[in-house]
């Protein structure tokens, strides 16, 4: 078996939860960051869900990639590829072999939060492409974007929709730190969901095998296993909801009945009323003006904007411009 080597920013994993959980749960209105669903279960739960019918972004985004990654090579000559929150990085392998075959690539930095997702990850590319240096790190990242190892020109993938798990104040934020990490020139690879009517949404994030649903209550199960909280995972049920205002699919865990949940790793006991809300997840859905707007707001031009055949997702191949 092929060694990686994997570099952690996560230091203290279990005080960032507890305060996430401090945070969110004594909020008059009740939240958890979407981070917290993936460990590995949680990151096999969603490696499922991307095979559901109803869940259609990873397969559109999947078409996009296959017609374009050549595309994404003879205009970048990356010599890093660099791919955020990459978790299996199933659809990566397509850049990869572009890029490969493109003759400039020599390393690859995958960077997921989740540690177990990373490690089978980054070792089965590694093996699978015995040239390339792939360099590993286990961190969040919204915080651990710095020191990006890999020699330019860099294309930072951000793939799967996952900005829109952003609040626009969040995504801003996000996308100047990105910009600020690379060079003049180097590149960001953008995937965004765009919008679209309300089932077809509606219905990615509930799918009638419950596996979305499994999903969102795996966060409170995170809790119960890192902080030792006691909450009945059946007390909750799963409701995702298009805000056709906002532009974002919401998901909820609703509790079903008045709830107590001792949570001792946190220090706090938090009540739900019956039909109380905890909000687990924003995935906002774009539109084409919109992503090249607040591309162009902090500094870069987009150069190509690819969607599928179906008009359901977009890449854009952004390169950054003085800002
Ligand atoms: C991996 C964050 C893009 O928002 O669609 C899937 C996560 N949540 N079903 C998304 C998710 C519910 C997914 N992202």
């Amino acid at each position: 078996m092929t060694e990686v080597d994997l570099e952690s920013h996560r230091r203290d994993v279990a005080g960032e939860l507890r305060a996430d959980v401090r945070a969110g749960l004594t909020a008059e209105q009740k939240w958890l960051p979407p981070k917290w669903f993936y460990d590995a279960e949680g990151s096999e739960l969603f490696e499922k869900i991307t095979e559901l019918p109803e869940y259609y972004p990873t397969r559109s985004e999947r078409e996009v990639l296959a017609a374009r990654a050549g595309d994404v090579a003879r205009l970048t000559d990356a010599h890093t590829l660099v791919e955020l929150g990459s978790g299996s990085s199933e659809k990566t392998r397509l850049l990869l072999d572009a890029l490969t075959e493109h003759g400039t690539l020599e390393s690859f930095v995958p960077l997921d939060v989740s540690e177990s997702a990373l490690a089978e990850a980054a070792e089965a590319i590694a093996a699978d492409y015995p040239k390339l240096e792939v360099r590993g790190v286990v961190g969040d990242f919204t915080q651990h974007l710095n020191l990006l190892p890999g020699t330019s020109p860099r294309v930072v993938a951000f793939l799967g929709g996952t900005i829109g798990n952003f609040l626009p104040g969040e995504r801003a934020m996000f996308l100047h730190s990105v910009r600020e990490v690379l060079d003049e020139g180097e590149w960001l690879l953008l995937g965004t969901d765009l919008v679209k009517d309300r089932e077809t949404l509606e219905r990615a994030y509930d799918d009638a095998a419950g596996v979305t649903a499994a999903f969102n209550s795996n966060v409170l199960r995170v809790i119960n296993s890192q902080l030792g909280a006691n909450f009945d995972l059946d007390a909750f049920e799963h409701v995702s909801h298009w805000n056709a205002e906002d532009e974002w699919i919401e998901m909820w865990l609703r509790a079903r009945r008045e709830v107590t949940v001792d949570i001792p790793g946190a220090d706090l006991q938090v009540h739900f009323a019956a039909g109380e809300h905890i909000r687990t997840e924003i995935s906002a859905k774009f539109r084409r003006t919109g992503v090249e707007a607040e591309l162009a707001a902090a500094g870069f031009a987009v150069e190509r904007w690819w969607t599928d055949s179906k008009e359901r997702f977009g890449v854009s191949l952004a390169r950054s411009v003085r800002a």
